[in-house]
């Protein structure tokens, strides 16, 4: 095999005071001089933390990594990220998924890596991780952790989040007991790995398999199961060759990727947090993206998977049926079947063979849950730059409404009075949410899916229609408009909404409209004036001078496009 120019030769290949220095240093840890040969470097760029339960079996699937790149005649290296834990980390992992981007995007240029495998799990460890990596444009593969074995109440199968958010209005309305919900809290998460629903973690590593960033089948395999850790070696021994190849992200995530991740995350009523991070992708990746493309594709693809929250089976069960590469099989008429992959093989090549073992999880073409995709963008006076709604996980009989808004000003605003018994809201109310957007709240949390009001839920309602700047957790469902653009923090429209006024949905023609008339909205944005922002320095100030709106995938706009290393940059003295 040919093999590129390494700039690890840089580091280690020189027989000047800096080559003596690399190497003399490194042998601390007690390498031999064998692994300064000239044989590729491959960094393991690992979120393992025990902050971050769905991360904390990382350095299993690193060993295994390790494995493969050492029978492959590499030399691994494995290096530590941040790492973001959806469930513990305050206010909300978004406010540092540009955080630990650019902390991988740095640690690859920084160090002597030929090639880097990727080690993700929760939900924004993975799109940081791909961000980071298209922007270094070093040779990359990812593995993601895996979903966690289903949660198992008895005899009744439980789902992460979705079935949480569901037994916690039960027990609201008076339905689940104490002894009931203390066990259930101990069999929801019963093994290593992510959310097992097709939440935002799962979402996001069927996306990276779709762009072509994993092996083959990587999305799917249970975290606990033995295949994860075969893939793990595989992708180490992959990544050898990869580096030897230059094979490197910029010559992955092309528009022609993107349209098959896009593709994937319709047919499979993905997250819609999916959205936001493969427009930031897009956006480190120089492919030009806007949400219009996703509305083209969403009208095109059929919605396929039977997984919640969108349907009833669990990642289990996808995996069992065939993973993301049966339902790209499905799909293959509708891709671009020659897009390449990390193991050099097409789209194609990858799907070609792939097997459907259960038709009720993984729907053909001919026979879909629904002839359109699980995501639609809507546009109206409320929000000019769009906004997302899940219609997979929605009530069809709010798909096309009219009601009265009941206004929160903020989350706290929210949290005070929803349960107010003079609370004026019925089924029919739109719950409106302010200032829980990329710069409202900041950092644009999972507070979209605003609860309904127990004085409702006692009478039997299970769902509303809901709007925010904010995002939720792909775990969720309901009639829940997110992603508003722009923001209200920043006086887009739905600052302007007031307690009472009118607002229709019509989700088949994409319309989200505040029925006001222009002058009183012009009049009431002429009384409008932002609130103060809330960090003063350090990151937070960074974040609110430099995030972009959803529609933008809410990067930062310095981060934007690549800037790949070179093995001229790589020259110079250490400093001790
Ligand atoms: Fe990590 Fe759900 S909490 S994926």
């Amino acid at each position: 095999m040919t093999s590129h120019p390494l700039r690890s030769r840089n580091w280690f290949g020189r027989q000047d005071l800096d080559g003596f220095v690399h190497r003399s240093w490194l042998k601390s840890e007690g390498f031999s001089d064998h692994v300064f040969d000239g044989r590729p470097v491959i960094g393991i760029a690992n979120s393992w933390s025990e902050l971050n339960n769905c991360n904390a079996h990382l350095r299993t699937v690193a060993e295994a990594v390790k494995r493969g790149v050492l029978s492959a005649g590499g030399f691994p290296l494995e290096f530590p990220t941040i790492s973001l834990g959806e469930v513990l980390m305050k206010p909300t992992t978004m406010l540092f998924r540009n955080l630990m981007a650019m902390d991988v995007e740095e640690c690859i240029r920084a160090y002597p890596l030929d090639g880097v495998v990727l080690l993700s799990g929760c939900d924004k460890t993975t799109p940081a991780m791909l961000m980071g990596a298209a922007s270094a444009d070093v040779p990359a593969l990812m593995v993601t952790g895996g979903p966690m074995l289903r949660g198992m109440w008895r005899d009744e199968p439980l789902g992460s989040g979705t079935d949480n958010w569901r037994l916690w209005a039960e027990r609201r309305a008076g339905r689940v007991s104490d002894e009931e919900w203390c066990e259930i809290e101990s069999c929801l998460s019963r093994s290593a790995g992510h959310c097992m629903v097709m939440g935002t973690a799962s979402t996001m590593a069927s996306m990276a398999e779709a762009l072509g960033m994993t092996l083959p089948g990587n999305a799917a395999i249970p975290a606990p199961d033995s295949r994860r850790l075969v893939l793990a070696e595989m992708s180490g021994r992959r990544i050898v060759e990869m580096a030897r190849e230059d094979l490197r992200p910029s010559r992955i995530l092309t528009p022609e990727a993107f349209d098959n991740a896009i593709r994937l995350e319709m047919a499979i009523g993905g997250s819609t947090n999916a959205i936001i991070h493969l427009l930031a992708l897009a956006g480190r990746a120089g492919v030009p993206l806007s949400l219009t493309r996703f509305d083209e594709l969403s009208r095109s693809t059929p919605f396929l998977l039977n997984v919640a929250p969108s349907g009833k089976y669990l990642m289990e069960d996808f995996f069992y049926a065939g993973g993301v590469p049966a339902v790209l099989r499905e799909l293959l008429p509708l891709l671009h079947s020659g897009a390449p992959t990390v193991n050099g093989r097409t789209v194609a090549e990858n799907a070609g063979a792939a097997v459907n073992h259960n038709r009720d999880v993984i729907r053909s073409l001919d026979l879909p849950l629904a002839a359109e995709g699980g995501l639609v963008i809507l546009r109206g006076n409320l929000c000019p730059e769009g906004a997302v709604l899940k219609q997979s996980a929605a009530s069809a009989h709010l798909l096309s409404h009219r009601g009265r808004a009941v206004v929160f000003e903020d989350h706290h605003d929210m949290l005070r009075r929803f349960d107010d018994p003079d609370l004026a809201v019925d089924e029919s109310s739109v719950l409106v949410l302010k200032q829980v957007g990329p710069r409202g709240a900041p950092g644009m949390p999972e507070w979209g899916a605003a609860p309904i009001p127990t004085k409702l839920l006692k009478r039997g309602v299970k769902d509303m229609v809901r709007i925010s700047d904010a995002r939720m957790s792909g775990t969720s469902y309901g009639t829940v408009i997110l992603h508003v653009s722009p923001e209200s923090a920043v006086g887009g429209p739905l600052a302007l909404v007031r307690e009472g006024d009118e607002i229709e949905l019509d989700a088949a023609a994409r319309r989200l409209n505040l029925v006001v008339d222009d002058i009183e909205l012009t009049r009431r944005r002429a009384a409008w004036t932002p609130r103060p922002l809330q960090f003063e320095r350090g990151y937070g100030r960074l974040f609110l001078e430099h995030v972009l709106q959803a529609h933008e995938g809410v990067d930062f706009d310095f981060l934007r496009g690549r800037t790949p290393v070179r093995i001229e940059d790589t020259a110079g003295p250490s400093h001790l």
